[in-house]
């Protein structure tokens, strides 16, 4: 394991700076604060220190603000520890006051003095021009913050093998979740990349679904959407199964196409290739099975112009993945058109080394979307109404970009 060093966090400041290239002012990049739950006393939601705040100070303590000056460099100012919090949570060290090498938070404002301030992380008027800034340093992931996603990619792998066997008609959403979850926490998880996902049957046509009591059924899909976290880092998996253990032939179908769709999207990641060819690539897969399967008519090439597999592929093809399940956003001047017939990119650059993004075709009958179409001739309504129910299969990788290509990162957990 590459451990956090002074050094690392030397060089992500280092380059930060250079790449604003002030000459005056302040900037102040805060961690934000820990946020109440209305109306429930003194609980508060799980803290996490605002992503740019992490990535330059590796700190997840409320309150903090790193700060630059040219005239500085960078200076660190903590709240510092209480007698109380040691009581209450003893999770900030041994010791009241303050790390070494760090200065209290009181005396920021003086430090500060009638210096121009801009701010960044959780303030709320960031500043933009210095955040595409960083956006563009923290893109490519150093030593340390991958040894932390291989981390939360190996729990997230154990979670998924215990969680295999577990797949039964009788079990609920529920029971699977909690499984999966310990699992991760159990094998160097410590915190769980987002809400984990497990969706059976129809309930697998909604993209971000919340696993309920209900019960598995034989006969039933499974799409569980999953990861782990680790000091700040995350995976994000998925998978679909057969509840029963055989996928009928349509299920089969549509689970060779997803899983063909993001091979030949995972060929196309290499540096300079554009996101939304990487997308293109997997949507004309998806198209072309859907043809297969009977619900589409028409070549693939026009069924992805019209918006037609879009339909039933109805999200980007993945996302940047590393500081958190959504790592950098887009930067302001990376806004693009959207191309006709794909659905809204976010982040839609092109592919550098060391970036991590995710790649997660799919394939869902989604009722509410498909109502809106109803009568549109590239569609089979018939054939598609003997797959109401149906749900959805998506398989989700995350990739490395490297010099030539890209190593799979999450290639341990079967598809
Ligand atoms: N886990 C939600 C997603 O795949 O983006
Ligand atoms: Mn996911
Ligand atoms: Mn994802």
């Amino acid at each position: 394991m590459i451990e956090m060093t002074s050094a690392f966090l030397e060089r992500r400041r280092a380059a930060t700076a250079a790449t604003w290239n002030l000459d005056s002012g302040v900037v102040l990049v805060v961690a934000g604060d820990e946020i109440p739950v209305p109306g429930r006393g003194d609980r508060a939601y799980p803290f996490r220190a605002h992503s740019e705040y992490l990535y330059l100070a590796d700190r997840e303590r409320p309150g903090g603000v790193l700060a630059y000056a040219p005239a500085d460099g960078w200076v660190e100012f903590v709240v510092p520890v209480t007698a109380e919090e040691l009581l209450w949570t003893g999770l900030e060290g041994d010791h009241e006051g303050v790390p070494e090498g760090t200065r209290p938070l009181g005396e920021l404002e003086a430090w500060v003095g009638d210096r121009s301030v801009r701010r960044l992380g959780a303030a709320a008027d960031a500043d933009v021009e210095l955040r595409d800034g960083l956006i563009r340093v923290r893109r490519p992931k150093d030593d340390v913050e991958l040894a932390r996603m291989r981390i939360a990619a190996e729990a997230t792998r154990a979670g998924f093998e215990e969680l295999v066997p577990l797949i039964a008609s009788g079990r609920t959403e529920r029971e699977l979740q909690v499984a999966l979850e310990a699992a991760f926490l159990r094998n160097g998880g410590d915190f769980l990349a987002f809400e984990t996902i497990v969706a059976a049957g129809d309930h697998a046509a909604v993209m971000h679904f919340s696993p309920t009591a209900r019960k598995l059924r034989d006969g039933d899909l499974l799409l569980v959407d999953a990861g782990a976290e680790h000091r700040g880092y995350a995976s994000d998996v998925t998978r679909t199964y057969a509840v029963g253990g055989t996928f009928t032939a349509e299920q089969a179908l549509v689970h060779d196409t997803v899983r063909r769709a993001g091979e030949t999207a995972i060929a196309a990641c290499r540096p300079g290739t554009e996101w939304h060819d990487v997308h293109r690539a997997a949507a004309l897969v998806v198209a072309e099975g859907l043809v297969e399967l009977g619900v589409l008519r028409g070549s693939p090439e026009t069924l992805v112009e019209s918006g037609a597999a879009t339909l039933f592929f109805p999200h980007g093809v993945g996302h940047p993945v590393g500081l958190g399940v959504r790592d950098t956003g887009a930067a302001s001047d990376e806004a693009r058109e959207p191309v006709p017939g794909l659905p809204r990119i976010r982040v839609d650059i092109a592919l550098q080394p060391r970036q991590a993004w995710t790649v997660e075709p799919g394939i869902y009958i989604v009722p509410p979307l498909l109502a809106r179409e109803r009568g549109r001739d590239d569609v089979d309504w018939d054939r598609l109404d003997e797959l109401d129910g149906f749900g959805g299969v998506r398989l989700e990788q995350n990739v490395l970009i490297t010099d030539d290509g890209c190593e799979l990162l999450t290639a341990a957990v079967p598809l």
